[in-house]
């Protein structure tokens, strides 16, 4: 919860979220218990060969999960915890239990990841993991009201052919004419150029199907550009080093092209202060990509392992800038426009954010 006056109204305030791993709110309860009905092994609490004393109790855990040192310190924890996964039931109850704390924060549309080949190595094939999601996106949109769609990633730190070949399994199975929404690239951003997966991107579009690729997390800002020329990507997830202060022959002309070519950037700040992207949120380039008029969405990313839901992020970024109601309107406003949906839910949306920074703008004096 945020300190100012304005956490009311940012509790409230209709919410699209882009960039969140479903695997990634695996919250240390549900993976213990999941461990343990599934019966997989965990690693030892012990300190010593192939043992971790994070895994003693869900305290414990939760308190490693403070102290990553960077994006492929957290993967380690992330693909271990999704080893408790096995049946479609508990991708089923994963979804759900996201869906719930998202409808509570009142995220009105998901377009939601999940990687597939890190189940795929482990024996769970592509259509248990699709059709437990799928029941729990149904039950999300006829009990909670939310709509969403889902993003197949694939693995950069695997070999591309792999990648291409899932894309074509899915593919092949009719996944894209409804159950998919699009392709997305993550894991360890270096040394995996975005010029390793142009045989992938090229399969996707000749599909139809949209692409939106990691870039700019902890790898440079050509990773970015790359992704745009090489792989056209539709929109960036994180996409950070284009509004940081590093090359800026580079990231001059590559805003520049974010904005004319409005392309949205979703954006995670809690994610990036805890893979020390960033020092703190004050840290995070909100009023660069406000003034500069960038297309942006802020979202949770991996919610169980960095301190939070969306609503955590935006309430960290209205602790840190002091945002009025108008400005985060037109941030919410920004993240429908990015949306992978419908132009009539985009309209749905639209107004009831209308309605809510009306109601608030009165109350609260446009602070
Ligand atoms: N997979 C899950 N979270 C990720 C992140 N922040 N970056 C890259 N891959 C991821
Ligand atoms: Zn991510």
């Amino acid at each position: 919860m945020c300190q100012t006056a304005l956490h009311p109204f940012l509790e409230a305030l209709p919410k699209c979220e882009h960039h969140m791993h479903i695997e990634g709110s695996l919250e240390p309860e549900l993976l213990f218990e999941l461990a343990a009905k599934n019966g997989i092994a965990l690693p030892a609490p012990s300190a010593g060969e192939g043992g971790d004393p994070a895994y003693a109790s869900i305290d414990a855990l939760r308190k490693r999960y403070e102290a990553f040192t960077g994006l492929d310190d957290f993967l380690g924890y992330y693909y271990i915890a999704m080893s408790a996964l096995v049946d479609a039931a508990d991708f089923e109850r994963l979804g759900l239990a996201y869906f719930r704390k998202a409808a509570a924060q009142n995220v009105r549309h998901a377009e939601v990841f999940f990687d597939p080949q890190a189940h795929s190595v482990r024996g769970v094939k592509l259509s248990t993991v699709v059709e437990g999601i799928q029941a729990a996106r149904e039950r999300a949109e006829r009990e909670l009201g939310i709509t969403s769609v889902l993003i197949m990633c694939v693995l950069r730190h695997l070999p591309p052919a792999e990648g291409v070949a899932l894309f074509e399994e899915a593919r092949d199975a009719g996944y894209f004419s409804g159950m998919l929404g699009g392709i997305g690239l993550d894991s360890s951003e270096k040394p995996f150029p975005p010029a390793l997966w142009t045989e992938l991107y090229g399969a996707a579009k000749a599909a139809g199907v949209r692409r939106t690729a990691h870039a700019g997390e902890e790898g440079p800002a050509q990773y970015i550009v790359d992704s745009l020329d090489m792989l056209d990507a539709q929109r960036i997830d994180h996409g950070l080093r284009s509004v940081l202060a590093g090359d800026e022959r580079v990231t001059e002309a590559l805003l520049e092209r974010l904005v004319e070519q409005k392309i949205m950037l979703t954006l995670c700040p809690l994610s990036n202060v805890r893979l020390r992207c960033l020092e703190s949120v004050r840290d995070f380039p909100l009023r660069k990509l406000l003034d500069r008029g960038v297309r942006f969405s802020i979202n949770s990313d991996d919610p169980a392992y960095f301190g939070g839901y969306i609503l955590e992020n935006y309430c960290a970024l209205q602790d840190a800038f002091g945002l009025s109601v108008r400005e985060w309107e037109s941030i919410a406003k920004g993240a429908v426009m990015g949306s992978w949906c419908s132009d009539r839910r985009k309209a749905e949306i639209f107004m009831e954010i209308e309605a809510v920074a009306g109601e608030w703008s009165v109350g609260l004096g446009d602070q």
